[in-house]
C-alpha cells in the first residue's frame, strides 16, 4: 500500500470530470465519467476512474456531479472607482458606446484611496471565485499618468499574478491636445515605473484611442522592457487591431467583433489567441465576434469577462459561456475549452486551464450533472465549490 501524501484531497464519485487533458479521457476536454481526482501539494497527482483512485488524507464525494478546471478570466479591468450604471442604462436607450467613458472612470480611480481600490478589486476577485474562475488577468488603464498608473498595478499586484500595463487605453483629457506627448510619456517614463509592477503590455487599438503606428510603438517599448504584449482591437469597427497583434506576435487581440476574412486568415496562421468577449457586445448591443468563422478557420479562441465598469460590468464566465453558445454558435464544449484552456493559451500558460497531472489544482465543482449545464441553465448560479492551487476559495 502506498502512503498517502500529508494534506492530500481525494474528490470521489465526479459523474463527468473535463480535464482538458486528450491523453487523460474522451474528446476534446479529455472528459472521464465516473471519476475521481487527487490534489497533493496543490497540483493534480492523480485523475482517473473512481473505482481505481489511490487513497488520501481527505476525501470530498462529488455525488455524481461535474468537476472542470478552473476558468482562466484572461481580461479584466477591476482596479477602479465609481459607477457608470447610468450610462448603460442611456445606452440601452438608444445612444452610442464611446470610448470617452472610460474618462468618467480615470476622475473616480484617481480620486479613490488604495483602500477603496483594493478593496473594490478584492471583492469582484471574490465573486469571480464564487463563480468558479480560479484565475484573473488584471489591467491598469484608468490611472493614465505615471503615478496612477502604477499605483493601479500595485493594487492589481495584490490580487493577481497577472498583471498589464494599460497605460495606452485613451489619451487622458489633459494631454487632448498633445496626443504625440502622451505616447512619449506611456513609452517613456510611465512605462519605467509601470514594467517592474506588470507582467504584460496592452494597448486599445481603436478609432478614437490608439492607430496602428502608436499601437506598435507601444508593443515594441514594452517589448524591450520585457513586457509580453496583448491588444484591444476591432471592438467597435473594422480596424488594424488585429494585423498589428499578430505581426507583433501578441499572445492575444482581444474583442474581436468586427473581423474581415484577411483578419481570421492572420488569426488562423499566427500564435495570437482570439479572446472573444461576449459580454462587451451584450452591454453595447453590439453584433457578436464571427467565433464559428474563427473556429473553423482553425484560429485559437478564449473566452473572458472583460470585467469593468463601462462596457460590461460581468464577473461571470458562465454568462459568457451562455453567450458564446446561444449568440455565436459555438458548441458547448468549444467554448468551455475557450473559457479555460483557451484563456490559459491567451495568458501563455500551460500549468492552468487543464487537469492534467502536475496541473495546478484549479478546480471547479459544478452543482450540475453535466457541464452543457453552463449555457443550459443560463444565469442559475451552479458553482458549488472551488479549489485554487488545492485550496478551497469558494
Ligand atoms: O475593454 N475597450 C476598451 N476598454 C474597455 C472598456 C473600458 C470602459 O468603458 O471603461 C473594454 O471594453
Ligand atoms: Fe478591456
Amino acid at each position: 500500500m502506498t502512503a498517502t501524501v500529508p494534506g492530500s484531497l481525494l474528490i470521489d464519485g465526479i459523474g463527468t470530470l473535463v480535464t482538458n487533458d486528450p491523453e487523460a479521457g474522451e474528446g476534446m476536454l479529455g472528459t472521464i465519467n465516473g471519476a475521481a481526482v487527487v490534489i497533493a501539494e496543490g497540483r493534480i497527482a492523480w485523475t482517473g476512474p473512481s473505482p481505481l483512485a489511490p487513497e488520501a488524507d481527505a476525501r470530498v464525494d462529488a455525488d455524481g456531479r461535474c468537476v472542470i478546471p478552473g476558468f482562466v478570466d484572461s481580461h479584466s479591468h477591476i482596479v477602479f472607482a465609481g459607477d457608470r450604471g447610468r450610462e448603460f442604462a442611456a445606452r440601452m436607450a438608444g445612444r452610442p458606446y464611446e470610448a470617452g467613458g472610460i474618462r468618467t472612470t480615470v476622475a473616480a480611480t484617481r480620486a479613490a484611496t488604495d483602500a477603496e481600490l483594493l478593496g473594490t478589486a478584492t471583492r469582484l476577485l471574490r465573486e469571480a471565485h464564487a463563480q468558479g474562475t480560479t484565475t484573473v488577468e488584471v489591467k491598469s488603464g484608468y490611472g493614465l499618468s505615471t503615478a496612477e498608473e502604477e499605483r493601479c498595478l500595485r493594487v492589481a499586484g495584490r490580487v493577481t499574478d497577472e498583471t498589464t500595463f494599460l497605460g495606452a487605453h485613451v489619451v487622458p483629457a489633459e494631454y487632448a491636445d498633445d496626443p504625440a506627448g502622451y505616447l512619449d510619456l506611456v513609452t517613456g517614463p510611465m512605462l519605467d515605473a509601470c514594467a517592474p509592477h506588470a507582467r504584460w503590455i496592452d494597448v486599445f487599438c481603436e478609432r478614437g484611442a490608439f492607430d496602428a503606428d502608436a499601437a506598435r510603438r507601444v508593443l515594441e517599448a514594452g517589448r524591450r522592457a520585457g513586457l509580453g504584449a496583448r491588444v484591444h482591437g476591432n471592438q467597435s469597427g473594422p480596424g488594424p487591431g488585429v494585423r498589428v497583434a499578430v505581426e507583433a506576435g501578441a499572445a492575444s487581440v482581444d474583442h474581436c467583433t468586427h473581423l474581415d476574412p484577411g483578419d481570421i486568415d492572420a488569426l488562423a496562421s499566427g500564435s495570437t489567441v482570439a479572446t472573444l468577449l461576449p459580454g462587451v457586445d451584450f452591454s453595447t448591443r453590439q453584433p457578436y465576434p464571427p467565433a464559428r468563422a474563427l473556429l473553423d478557420a482553425g484560429a485559437p479562441v478564449a473566452l473572458a469577462t472583460d470585467c469593468n465598469p463601462g462596457s460590461c460590468f460581468t464577473s461571470s464566465m458562465a454568462f459568457c459561456i451562455a453567450l458564446a453558445v446561444r449568440e455565436m454558435h459555438m458548441t458547448p464544449e468549444e467554448a468551455l475549452h475557450a473559457a479555460t484552456q483557451g484563456g490559459a493559451r491567451a495568458l501563455r500558460r500551460t500549468d492552468i486551464g487543464h487537469l492534467g497531472i502536475g496541473a495546478r489544482a484549479d478546480l471547479t465543482l459544478l452543482d450540475a450533472p453535466d457541464p452543457v449545464y453552463l449555457a443550459y441553465r443560463p444565469g442559475v448560479p451552479l458553482v458549488d465549490a472551488v479549489w485554487k492551487d488545492g485550496e478551497l476559495v469558494a
